[in-house]
């Protein structure tokens, strides 16, 4: 089975291997231990860092906040290699940022696969737990890669959702786009992590609320049980059903922008879609088009 998470699998590389090996296991002070190896982590750009709160949306799919270095930099959208010190060893994978560049913390979304090699244990983090995260950012997720629009169209399915949480909270995207629409597609109504956090607290954030009140849909669909949105996003987009619901003109490529992430299988579909209907991906970081992808899930 394979193990999801928010982007593609990275094998370990030998240097994150040499900084966790490299720590200080010496020390009784937890907090001395931790500078300690984070000391030599820099070397090889992993940090460690501790676990501050922990969410369970459902029996698998949860949300961890940690402590975040303050020398590390992302653009939102991007993703970072997170994983644990396993058997004295770091075993990374890539997950997206779910909090704001411009937030103290980091935050993180994932869902457990049974027997997987991380998430069962990443399921078991309690606040006052580490981890490690290597420093360097990266992605295809992000809004400079696209073409000016007056819409911007953010398509999600399952924990796909991540990257766009801290999307939705970057104040330059208001600025760039009259609208943006959050959709996320699940199964199940209890997989719509975040679903009162989008409704409802941000759009009273004391700093983005008005903007998000103004600007920000969130439209969550589920395919699997009854609830007011039904269906995939590609079906909800062929038969005029979205466009509809939000009262917005269907999908045009003249006007509209578009982020996508999620399983293979959307992102195949949703993407040809997209170019049916003229629209053209980013081919490369730096080189704008009208929507930009990135997969949701990690490992084979
Ligand atoms: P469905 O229930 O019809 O398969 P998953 O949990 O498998 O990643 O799926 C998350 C959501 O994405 C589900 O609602 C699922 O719908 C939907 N989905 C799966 N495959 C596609 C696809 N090829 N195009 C659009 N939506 C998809």
């Amino acid at each position: 089975m394979s193990e999801s998470a928010n982007v593609p699998a990275f094998e370990h590389d030998d240097s994150a291997h040499a900084g966790a090996t490299g720590g200080d296991r010496r020390s009784d002070a937890p907090e001395d231990g931790r500078r300690a190896r984070n000391a030599v982590n820099t070397l090889v750009s992993l940090h460690t860092e501790r676990v501050t709160s922990v969410e369970h949306w459902n029996d698998r799919v949860f949300s961890f906040c940690t402590t975040r270095d303050r020398g590390l930099r992302f653009r939102n959208g991007q993703f970072l290699m997170l994983g644990l010190c396993v058997d004295g060893r770091p075993f990374m994978r890539a997950y997206s940022v779910v909090s704001a560049n411009h937030e103290e913390h980091l935050e993180f979304l994932c869902i457990e696969v049974p027997n997987g090699p991380l998430s069962p244990r990443l399921h078991r983090l309690r606040p006052g737990d580490e981890v490690l995260v290597n420093r360097k950012p990266s992605g295809t997720l992000v809004a400079d890669d696209l073409l000016p629009g007056r819409r911007l169209y953010l398509f999600a399915t399952g924990t796909g959702l991540a990257p766009f949480l801290s999307i939705v909270k970057d104040p330059e995207v208001y600025e760039r786009f009259e609208r943006v629409v959050l959709v996320h597609c699940v199964r199940r109504a209890a997989d719509l992590a975040y679903r009162h956090y989008l409704s409802e607290e941000l759009p009273r954030d004391e700093f983005l609320g008005e903007l998000v009140r103004e600007k920000l849909v969130y439209y969550p669909t589920v395919t699997r049980e009854p609830f007011p949105h039904r269906g995939r996003i590609t079906s909800l987009i062929e038969s005029g059903q979205l466009s509809g619901d939000l009262g917005l003109p269907a999908l045009d490529a003249a006007e509209d922008r578009a982020m996508l992430c999620g399983s293979e299988a959307m992102l195949a579909d949703l993407g040809a879609l997209l170019d049916r209907r003229g629209f053209r991906g980013s081919a490369r970081t730096g080189e704008p088009g009208s929507y930009v992808v990135e997969k949701a899930f990690a490992e084979k």
